[in-house]
């Protein structure tokens, strides 16, 4: 099994595929790549990737199945998934969401 796997993100028009560690924390990961998780605010006032805030939702495909319980929640109700809850085990794509000021979404933020 590789070491990597291949995470596909899409920000607005743009869309790459960068390689990273099998396991790595998705918010990690794009924290650590530049990709904005955050709003305006909440770049600077979040809970740090512990599953508090929902400050840093992302869509995704596939959709793992949850393992936090706020992330739980958000496949429940129907919400963007919590990055920070999130572990990159398989090739996916992450969508990243524009929001507000907090975490609140702009309008178009389904997949087409
Ligand atoms: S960073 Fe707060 S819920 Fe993910």
């Amino acid at each position: 099994m590789a070491d990597t796997v291949p995470l596909t993100v899409v920000d607005g028009d743009d869309e790459a595929t960068i390689e990273v560690e099998r396991g790595a924390n998705l918010r990690g990961v794009l924290l650590e790549r530049g990709y904005p998780v955050y709003g305006t605010v909440s770049k600077h006032a979040n809970c740090g990737g512990r599953g508090l805030c929902a400050t840093c939702t992302v869509e995704v495909d596939p959709a793992p199945e949850p393992t936090h319980w706020h992330d739980a929640a958000a496949v429940r109700f129907g919400y963007p998934r919590l990055s920070c809850c999130l572990t990159v085990t398989e090739p996916l794509t992450v969508r990243l969401l524009d929001k507000y000021v907090w975490g609140q979404l702009l309008p178009s933020r389904s997949w087409d």
